[in-house]
């Protein structure tokens, strides 16, 4: 296993590091006296969120590889450049992402320190596809799939949050994980039509496998209600951002069918068939 820390304070970049966040208007939430939070909260909630936004943090983090691994295939399909930016900017953002995750177990009494699978997966390939129906088929998974699926989540996730610095945390992530999703549904409509004869259909075959991979991780990574937490303090799990497993798994499924579905139908490609059909060759 590796070692993720959100800790700088050794590192010769630090300040260019801040530097960089506060260029991009990224700034650090206010935290609460960790005093007020053990007022507020159970130890049992407080453990949990500690255990939770760890995950997050790690999941952030690696989604940071997720956007830096797509800028070589939007290279290899000579994609105009301002994609190659946002699909950057995205790369740093999951790093903010990662490192307000871990202020919020800081603030619960964690440390921002976890260990992580010591390889991330790569980039697929599709052999046999020319360069640029790969990278739309990657940065559609990305962006249409899995971010579309992240905005949903984070959205509720910050409805119930009360607890106003989860809540802030929540309002910084939330727009750049929309920023996300949009960059897979303008690459995908935007180069549609460059990619030939039959497109729609190679992509609706390719949703069959993207869709059945999508639910396996989603249904792997949704959060399971803490089971530590009893059913009377949930208020309090709600307050510091933690969902109920089972309504998050639905939000997952309606997320799919009532949004992705239909965007893909509007753009022409048979999305519902491929839904119906995960996992089938
Ligand atoms: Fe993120
Ligand atoms: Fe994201």
């Amino acid at each position: 296993m590796r070692t993720l820390t959100m800790d700088t304070a050794a590192s010769p970049f630090r300040a260019e590091h801040a530097r960089i966040l506060r260029a991009h208007e990224r700034s650090a939430v206010e935290l609460p006296p960790g005093e007020a939070l053990r007022e507020r909260y159970d130890e049992t909630v407080r453990v949990a969120a500690v255990h939770a936004w760890r995950e997050r943090m790690v999941n952030e983090h690696r989604s940071a590889a997720v956007f830096a691994g797509l800028v070589p295939q939007l290279i290899e399909a000579s994609s105009t450049i301002d994609v190659q930016t946002v699909a950057l900017r995205a790369a740093t953002d999951e790093i903010y992402h990662a490192t307000l995750c871990g202020e919020v177990v800081r603030a619960f009494g964690g440390e921002a320190l976890a260990t992580a699978e010591p390889t991330l997966m790569k980039m697929p390939e599709h052999p046999g596809l020319a360069a640029l129906e790969r990278a739309v088929r990657n940065v559609t998974f990305v962006g249409c799939l899995s971010e579309t699926v992240a905005v949903a989540l984070i959205a509720e996730e910050r409805e119930l949050a009360d607890e106003p610095f989860v809540r802030a945390t929540l309002d910084r992530i939330l727009p750049d994980e929309v920023a996300h999703a949009r960059l897979g549904w303008l690459y995908l409509a935007h180069s549609l039509p460059a990619l030939g004869e039959g497109a729609a259909g190679r992509m609706g075959r390719y949703l069959r496998v993207a869709f059945a991979y999508l639910e396996r991780r989603e249904i792997d990574l949704l959060p399971l209600t803490p089971p530590t937490i009893p059913a009377e303090l949930r208020a309090q799990r709600e307050a510091v951002g933690l969902c109920e497993g089972g309504a998050a798994r639905s939000l997952f499924y309606r997320t799919v069918t009532e949004v992705i579905v239909p965007r893909f139908e509007a753009l022409g490609i048979d999305a519902a068939d491929a839904w119906q059909h995960r996992g089938e060759n």
